[in-house]
């Protein structure tokens, strides 16, 4: 059934809509984690933030609609600078990609001659284009570790990402002051209290939490690496203290164990990226179908940001 008004057809007929103008136009849609579950059900391809860059470069779709935020659809163009990049909005932004600001980094690298900059995927293309390598939390470890010993590095812009590293790593870094807000959020006694109600729940975490909270996780790690830990666990119950969109998956894979999502504080009880959760079915099939708003950026800036993506996905 089509909404006569707007020309945009009724809920249940939206994904079929959507699929047959993917298949007409030759496009594939990537999703990340945090999507909700009907959009991650509808994705060819879902991941995180590392495996969606590489599915982005290897893919041989004319178009790429990217449902995650805005700093994915750049990555996705910036290693695939031939297709065309679709968002479904283009508000969705990022607390850590918005507070990193190029000039201000690029004074702060001014500031720290002599330095690797390592900055993490989840900024604006012009702060990878000032960048030496990139990384993910996926990749993290073994990006850090290739760089020699004795060369200091800076690490934008997630400091909890970046604190977390150093200490796992016994590797101080120079780190710019930014977080996540969703993973900033999290409250410590609140996880407490729930980890009091389930005794048996793992408490598993993703590393742009804050310290306090990580010292509460059995198992700490990017997305993918939460979800692959759910499934090899013994354990039947987990509490899961990062955007509560993964528990789809982890749910879709083990059915039977039960998965709390961990508690913000009192301002905001939903475990919700705002910035992701702005993607809708309505918004996919929209974007796909006016083929817009699009992912573009300046030739000079994606040849520049390149260079530390390919270093990041040549070692990873
Ligand atoms: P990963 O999927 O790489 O763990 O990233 C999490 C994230 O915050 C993406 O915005
Ligand atoms: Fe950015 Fe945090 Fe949202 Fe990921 S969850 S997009 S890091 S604000």
């Amino acid at each position: 059934m089509t909404n006569t008004t707007t020309n945009i057809p009724g809920e249940r007929d939206l994904i079929a809509a959507f699929n047959t103008l993917k298949k007409e136009k030759n496009a594939v849609l990537l999703a990340h984690y945090y999507q909700d579950g009907e959009i991650q059900d509808m994705a060819d391809f879902i991941g995180d933030s590392l495996a969606l860059a590489q599915q982005a470069a290897k893919t041989d779709a004319d178009i790429i609609v990217f449902s995650g935020v805005v700093f994915m659809g750049e990555t996705a163009k910036i290693v695939s600078p031939g297709k065309k990049v679709l968002v479904p909005d283009m508000n969705a932004g990022c607390s850590l990609a918005d507070n990193c600001p190029a000039d201000e980094f690029s004074a702060f690298i001014a500031q720290h001659p002599g330095h690797t900059v390592v900055s993490y995927v989840n900024c604006s293309a012009e702060v990878k284009a000032l960048s030496d390598i990139l990384c993910t939390s996926t990749n993290a470890e073994k990006i850090i570790r290739s760089i020699p010993e004795d060369t200091p590095i800076i690490f934008g812009p997630d400091k909890h990402l970046g604190s977390y590293l150093a200490k796992k790593l016994g590797r101080p870094m120079v780190l710019w002051n930014g977080s996540c807000m969703v993973h900033e959020l999290f409250d410590e006694k609140r996880i407490v209290k729930l980890q009091a109600l389930h005794p048996e729940a793992e408490v598993i975490a993703h590393p742009e939490c804050p310290e306090a909270i990580l010292a509460h996780a059995t198992h700490i790690g990017s997305t993918s690496s939460l979800l692959e830990y759910t499934k090899k666990s013994a354990a039947q119950e987990f509490i899961v203290v990062t955007e509560s969109g993964i528990i789809h998956q982890m749910k879709k894979a083990h059915p039977e164990k039960t998965f709390y999502p961990a508690p913000s504080d009192e301002t905001c009880g939903c475990s919700q990226c705002p910035y992701m959760r702005l993607n809708t079915i309505e918004k996919l099939y929209l974007c796909l179908r006016d083929e817009t708003p699009e992912i573009t950026l300046p030739e000079d800036l994606m040849v520049k940001a390149l260079k530390p993506l390919a270093r990041m996905l040549e070692l990873s």
